[in-house]
């Protein structure tokens, strides 16, 4: 039924309020000729200390600002009135909807219906790494409190969700029998360009829980990064099972590991990595890949009708990161990987956030996937750096 549009908000802001029976309130869609707040705001009752206050989650795009509020906070008011077309207020007795209509009244439902109230603070996804881990504050993640420090939140958010990743990747494999564990042959896991060891120590100190005959290997060309990162391994007590070397990826001198990563490796870093594990036959590879100019080196002629997309700087930027990532995963396919690229963490966090995950099947030669690499490195005229470090059997 149509009521007053002050009424109806009046009805809304005080439902929000009664935080005993709200459950959570949505505000969405757009009013027409009006720029609401956000794409989309969220409030829910929380319970913080003694207090109960209304989390305030205003999302826009990919990103999301969360915030608590006062369940008498003129905010409320304030984000309703910006332009939103779509109310709907979840009561544990009721769901009370509300459409602002183009002739500015509004048209509103109510309906009885059970719904549950959850006044938890934290509905994040469970942590794999506890912030209190002493491995994070020697790496220099969180502080001497166990807080994840502010300037760190991107690299402990990459590292968590590389973790997610691997893990299943890695129970899958060794429940297939691809990888074989025993006293004699340990896990053996190998991070390229590990740089300051985030990965590669949280990689060392989760998959221990799980496969204690663990050896974990982080190589850098940068013989500081060895000295660090061998100091923290001591001062943990690990060094045992985690080693760091200071070697060029092309030229380490390390045999094998059943699990390659590798986590910003820069530019061609990543493809010495993924040669190395191609020729050493890593049963798994995790790589999420850095800056890329080999391929966008060698986009010098452009056959039509490109130039209309190459034109533009920025594309042409764009579409040599993508044709080097598209290359280095059929060649992957071609050297017998069933291989995926994923986004592995959301763009917030790292534009580079695009992930190629790898296992080794007994898979025979896919002849369609060597003709398509072949088309495409003939049309674009290209030699991809990582084609001439594998053996293609083309
Ligand atoms: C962008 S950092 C990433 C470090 C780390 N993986 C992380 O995510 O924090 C890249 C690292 O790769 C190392 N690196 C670059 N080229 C390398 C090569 N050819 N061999 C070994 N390490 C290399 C650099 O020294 C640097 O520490």
């Amino acid at each position: 039924m149509p009521i007053e549009f002050e009424q109806a908000t009046a009805d809304a802001v005080a439902l929000i309020g009664d935080t005993k029976s709200l459950v959570r309130a949505v505000f969405s869609g757009r009013r027409r000729n009006m720029q609401p707040n956000a794409e989309k705001i969220e409030l829910r009752p929380v319970q913080i200390k003694d207090e109960i206050k209304l989390q305030l989650i205003e999302i826009a795009g990919t990103t999301s600002k969360t915030s608590n509020i006062a369940p008498d906070s003129d905010l409320i008011i304030k984000h309703m009135n910006s332009g939103f077309a779509n109310i709907l207020i979840e009561s544990v007795n009721q769901t009370m909807s509300i459409r602002f209509t183009k002739k500015g009244d509004a048209q509103v439902f109510i309906e009885a219906s059970k719904n549950q109230q959850s006044l938890s603070h934290d509905k994040q996804k469970q942590r794999m790494l506890d912030a209190a881990d002493p491995f994070l504050r020697e790496v220099g993640i969180a502080d001497a409190h166990g807080r994840i420090k502010p300037t760190k939140q991107d690299k402990y958010l990459q590292v968590e969700e590389f973790l997610r990743i691997l893990v299943p990747a890695l129970t899958s494999a060794v429940a297939a029998d691809h990888i074989k564990i025993s006293d004699s042959e340990p896990l053996s896991i190998v991070d390229h360009g590990c740089g300051n060891a985030y990965l590669t120590f949280a990689a060392h100190q989760y998959l221990r829980q799980i496969y204690p005959l663990i050896k974990v290997t982080g190589i850098d060309i940068r013989e500081q990064s060895r000295l660090r990162n061998s100091e923290i391994a001591q001062r943990l007590d690990i060094s045992e099972s985690i080693e760091f070397r200071a070697e060029a990826i092309a030229q380490t001198e390390i045999e094998n590991a059943d699990i390659m990563i590798a986590l910003h490796a820069c530019d061609t870093a990543t493809d010495d990595a993924i040669a190395w594990a191609v020729n050493h036959g890593s049963k798994l590879l995790l790589v999420a890949p850095c800056c890329h100019h080999d391929i966008q080196m060698q986009l010098l002629e452009t056959p039509e009708p490109w130039p209309m997309v190459l034109k533009h700087g920025i594309l042409k930027e764009r579409f040599g990161d993508i044709l080097t990532d598209a290359i280095r995963a059929q060649i992957l396919r071609i050297m017998g990987y069933r291989t995926e690229i994923i986004e592995f963490v959301g763009d917030e966090h790292t534009p580079r956030n695009i992930m190629i995950r790898a296992v080794k099947t007994q898979a025979p030669l896919d002849q369609t996937a060597v003709n398509r690499y072949k088309d495409l490195v003939n049309f674009w005229n290209l030699t991809p750096k990582l084609s001439q470090l594998v053996k293609l059997p083309i």
